[in-house]
C-alpha cells in the first residue's frame, strides 16, 4: 500500500508532523507492506494554481505548472492513501497547504469529471491552539468535503487540539491523541 504524507505545516518536525507520524506507526502496526513517501511542503518550489485552465484539455492528466508540485501530484494521484496534515493557521489550513490543494483542481476534466483514481483512502491531521474539537469546523467540512467529492473510499480527520503552551512533541505522549491516532492509522489500511 503507497501512502503519501504531507506537511503543511512550516515547521518540519512540530505538532502536525508528529500527529502524523504516529498515524504512520498505527498503520504499520495493521499491515507490513506500506510504502511511505514524505513531503514538507515549506521546502519545495511550490506555485499556486495560474488558472491556466490546461488542465482541462484533453488528454492532460494533471496539473501542468513545472514546479516540485509535478512529481508530488504524480505521487498523489497513484499513492493507495494520502494523509495531510496541517496546523490551524487563523481560522483555515495553512498557505502552504491550500497551494496544493488548489492544484488538485488538476485532476478533474471539464464538468467535474475525476480523472483521479477513485477508491483511495484518506486521512487528514489537523492540529490547533484551541480547545476544542469543534473550533474549526470549516476545517473539518473543507477536507470531508475534498475527500467526498474525489471519491475516496474513506476520509477521516484526526484533530489534535489544545497544542499551544506545549512543548513541541508533547502532543506524541498524550493518551487521547495515541487513540484516534491508533483509529485513523485503521482508517487509512481499513483493517
Ligand atoms: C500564524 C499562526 C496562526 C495560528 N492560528 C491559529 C488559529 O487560528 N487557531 C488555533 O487554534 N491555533 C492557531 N495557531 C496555533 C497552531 O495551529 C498550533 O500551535 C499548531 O499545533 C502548530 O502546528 P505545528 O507545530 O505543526 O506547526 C496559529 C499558529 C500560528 C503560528
Amino acid at each position: 500500500m503507497r501512502v503519501v504524507v504531507v506537511n503543511g505545516s512550516p515547521r518540519a518536525d512540530g505538532n502536525t508532523n508528529k500527529a502524523m507520524e504516529l498515524i504512520i506507526q498505527a498503520a504499520k502496526s495493521k499491515t507490513h507492506t506500506l510504502e511511505i513517501n514524505r513531503y514538507h511542503l515549506d521546502a519545495l518550489s511550490l506555485k499556486g494554481c495560474q488558472g491556466c485552465m490546461m488542465c482541462k484539455e484533453p488528454g492532460v492528466k494533471m496539473c501542468i505548472i513545472e514546479d516540485d508540485g509535478q512529481a508530488l501530484l504524480r505521487d498523489m494521484f497513484e499513492a493507495d492513501a494520502w494523509i495531510l496534515g496541517t496546523p490551524v493557521y487563523m481560522g483555515h489550513i495553512t498557505g502552504q497547504m491550500k497551494l496544493l490543494l488548489d492544484r488538485t483542481y488538476g485532476y478533474l476534466a471539464p464538468g467535474f469529471v475525476l480523472k483521479l483514481p477513485a477508491g483511495k483512502r484518506g486521512v487528514a491531521v489537523i492540529t490547533q491552539g484551541r480547545r476544542e474539537p469543534d473550533a474549526y469546523r470549516n476545517v473539518i467540512e473543507f477536507f470531508s468535503s475534498m475527500f467526498e467529492r474525489r471519491q475516496f473510499a474513506s476520509g477521516e480527520c484526526m484533530v489534535v487540539t489544545g497544542t499551544d503552551g506545549r512543548a513541541c512533541g508533547d502532543i506524541a505522549f498524550a493518551s487521547e491523541v495515541l487513540a484516534t491516532a491508533s483509529a485513523a492509522g485503521e482508517a487509512l489500511t481499513g483493517s
